[in-house]
C-alpha cells in the first residue's frame, strides 16, 4: 500500500521575473514548468509574472509566444483554463544592461505591478539568459535596489547553467554575486538535481539500513557513471563548439551524480548540511596532474552516421563548429576520491552526444564473491553485482544477482530485481523544473548548489581542460554517430580489468 505523500502548499505571495523570457530555455523548460505549477495549484495565489525582453515586444506578442512553447514542450494534454489563469497576470518590460536606465525604469514599473497584485515585494529573479548575461544583470538589479531584502521581504535571483566554463571564471562569477547579495540569495540551478530519481538517492542511501554499511571500498569495486545521449550538436554549434563534453556534463550534471553517491550521511535532511557534505566529497577528489589527467582520460569526437535513422554530420561540419575544431563530443575519464571510504575504488565517468541510445545511470559494482565453493561445479563464473540507480530512458532501480537455474545441475544465472517508477508511482510526467521553482519559492535550495561546490567541480576537472587544450588534437579520437562512443573509452577500463556495464 502507497502511502499518499503529504500534499505541498502553494508558496506564499511572490512575483516571478524571468529575464530571457523570448529564449529557448523559458520556451522548452520554464514556463511548461510554471504551467505544471499552476495545474498542481502551487503556485502563489498572489503572483505575477513579469517577462524582460531586450527589443521592444507587447504582452500580448510575449503570451502568444509562450502559450506555443507551453503547448509544443508540455509532455501531456494541456487544459486552456490553466494556461489562461498561468498567463492572464503576465507583463512584459524592456530591459538591458547596457542600458542602465532601463533596470531604474523596471523597478518602478515592477513595484506598479506587484501593488496590483499583493505580492508584498517578494521577488524571483530567474536568468533564463546566455551566461555571459549573468553578473551585468545582476550588478543592475543590486545598483538599482530590487534586490535588497527588508522588513520579511525576500529577493533571490536563480542562475542558470553554465556556472562559469573553468575555475578562474567560476569563482570571479561568484565573488560577482556574492559582492551584490548573500549566498542564500542565489539559486544555482542545475536540472538534474529536479529529476526524482536523482533526489531519490538521497532517500534510498539514508532511509534504507541495509546500503550503508556496504557502501564503501570493502565491498564496492567501482562505480560507473553513464551520460549518453543521442542528441547530436544541431543548431546549438556555436555555444557547443566553445564548450564542449566535459565542461556541458561533468562538472555540474555527472558531479551531482557522484557527490550524492559519494557523500559523507548528512546528520540532517537540511540545505546547509546537504550541500556541505556534497561540497566535502567534491573536494576530496583527487587532483590530477596534466600527465595523469591524460592517461585517465578519453576524448571523442563523432563522426557522420545515422542516430535511431537520422544522418548526423561529422561533429566538425555542423553549423557554427570550427572545421578544425578539437572540441570533444565525448568525454570518459576516470577519478578517484581520496577519503577513507573510498581510497582505492574507481569512479569512472562518461558522458556523450549522438551515440546510440539515451541512457543515464549509475552503476555501482559491488566486490566479487570469492569462488571456492562452486569450485568443481558448472558454476565456474558468476555474473556480476551491480546496484543500478537509472534516470533515462526509465527511471528504476535495479539490483542484479545471482540465483540458481532450476533443474539438477548447480548452474548459476544472473537475474534482475527492478523497481520501476512509472509503474508504481504512476507519477505525471514533470520537466524537472517544478521542484527547483517551487523550492525557491519557498526559500529551500537543498537543491540547489553552493558556491564552494561548483567551485570544487571545477576544481577537479581543471586539469583535465589544461591538458586537453595544451595536447590540441593529440589524443583526440573519433567515434561513429549512433555507436556506444570510442573503442578508447573501453580500453580505458579494459586496462583494470574491468568493463562499462551493458544496458540490459
Ligand atoms: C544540458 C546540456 O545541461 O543537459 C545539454 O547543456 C544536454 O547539452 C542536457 O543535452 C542533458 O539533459 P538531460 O536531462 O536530457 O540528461
Amino acid at each position: 500500500m502507497i502511502e499518499p505523500a503529504a500534499k505541498p502548499k502553494p508558496p506564499g505571495p511572490c512575483s516571478f521575473i524571468l529575464f530571457g523570457a523570448t529564449g529557448d530555455l523559458t520556451h522548452r523548460l520554464v514556463t511548461p514548468a510554471l504551467y505544471n505549477l499552476a495545474e498542481a495549484d502551487l503556485l502563489p495565489r498572489e503572483f505575477c509574472l513579469a517577462g524582460i525582453v531586450r527589443k521592444p515586444m507587447s504582452a500580448d506578442a510575449l503570451r502568444e509566444s509562450l502559450i506555443k512553447g507551453i503547448r509544443t514542450y508540455a509532455r501531456k494534454p494541456i487544459d486552456d483554463a490553466v494556461v489562461t489563469r498561468l498567463l492572464s497576470c503576465l507583463s512584459c518590460f524592456q530591459a538591458d544592461p547596457e542600458d542602465p536606465a532601463s533596470f531604474d525604469r523596471l523597478k518602478d514599473e515592477l513595484a506598479g505591478i506587484e501593488t496590483k497584485k499583493a505580492t508584498g515585494g517578494n521577488r524571483l529573479f530567474y536568468l533564463a539568459t546566455p551566461p555571459s548575461a549573468f553578473a551585468p544583470i545582476a550588478k543592475q538589479l543590486g545598483r538599482t535596489g530590487m534586490l535588497r531584502q527588508h522588513d520579511g521581504i525576500w529577493r533571490r535571483l536563480i542562475v542558470e547553467k553554465p556556472f562559469g566554463t573553468d575555475l578562474a571564471s567560476a569563482r570571479k562569477l561568484n565573488a560577482e554575486l556574492l559582492a551584490i547579495m548573500d549566498e542564500d540569495q542565489i539559486y544555482r540551478i542545475d536540472h538534474y538535481l529536479g529529476k526524482e530519481t536523482v533526489q531519490n538517492i538521497l532517500v534510498l542511501r539514508f532511509s534504507n539500513g541495509m546500503f550503508e554499511p556496504i557502501w564503501n571500498r570493502h565491498h564496492i569495486d567501482h562505480v560507473q557513471i553513464t551520460v549518453n545521449e543521442t542528441l547530436d550538436v544541431g543548431h546549438r554549434g556555436s555555444f557547443y563548439d566553445a564548450t564542449g563534453a566535459l565542461r556541458d556534463m561533468v562538472p555540474n550534471h555527472l558531479f551531482q551524480l557522484l557527490s550524492l553517491v559519494a557523500m559523507e550521511p548528512p546528520a540532517k535532511l537540511d540545505a546547509r548540511t546537504v550541500r556541505s557534505e556534497k561540497a566535502e566529497v567534491l573536494s576530496a577528489i583527487q587532483t590530477e596532474t596534466r600527465e595523469q589527467a591524460l592517461q585517465n582520460s578519453v576524448r571523442g569526437q563523432y563522426k557522420a552516421s545515422r542516430v535511431n535513422g537520422k544522418e548526423i554530420p561529422d561533429y566538425t561540419a555542423t553549423d557554427d563548429v570550427r572545421p578544425d575544431s578539437t572540441t570533444e563530443t565525448y568525454a570518459a575519464m576516470k577519478l578517484t576520491i581520496d577519503n577513507w571510504r573510498w581510497a582505492g575504488v574507481p569512479f569512472y565517468l562518461r558522458t556523450g552526444k549522438a551515440l546510440s541510445a539515451k541512457r543515464t545511470e549509475i552503476a555501482i559494482k559491488f566486490r566479487q564473491a570469492p569462488l571456492a565453493m562452486f569450485r568443481d561445479t558448472p558454476v565456474d563464473h558468476l555474473s556480476q553485482n551491480y546496484l543500478v540507480i537509472a534516470i533515462e530512458p526509465t527511471e528504476k532501480i535495479e539490483l542484479q544477482f545471482n540465483t540458481k537455474v532450476p533443474g539438477p545441475a548447480m548452474t548459476a544465472s544472473g537475474v534482475e530485481m527492478t523497481f520501476c517508477y512509472r509503474d508504481y508511482f504512476k507519477a505525471e510526467p514533470q520537466t524537472g523544473y517544478e521542484t527547483l521553482i517551487y523550492d525557491c519559492m519557498i526559500g529551500d535550495n537543498l537543491l540547489f548548489q553552493r558556491a564552494d561546490s561548483v567551485e570544487a567541480g571545477w576544481q577537479a576537472v581543471q586539469p583535465f581542460l589544461d591538458a586537453w587544450r595544451a595536447a590540441g588534437r593529440d589524443g583526440l579520437v573519433s567515434y561513429q554517430a549512433g555507436s556506444d562512443g570510442p573503442k578508447e573509452a573501453d580500453d580505458l577500463l579494459e586496462r583494470d580489468n574491468r568493463t562499462w556495464r551493458r544496458a540490459t
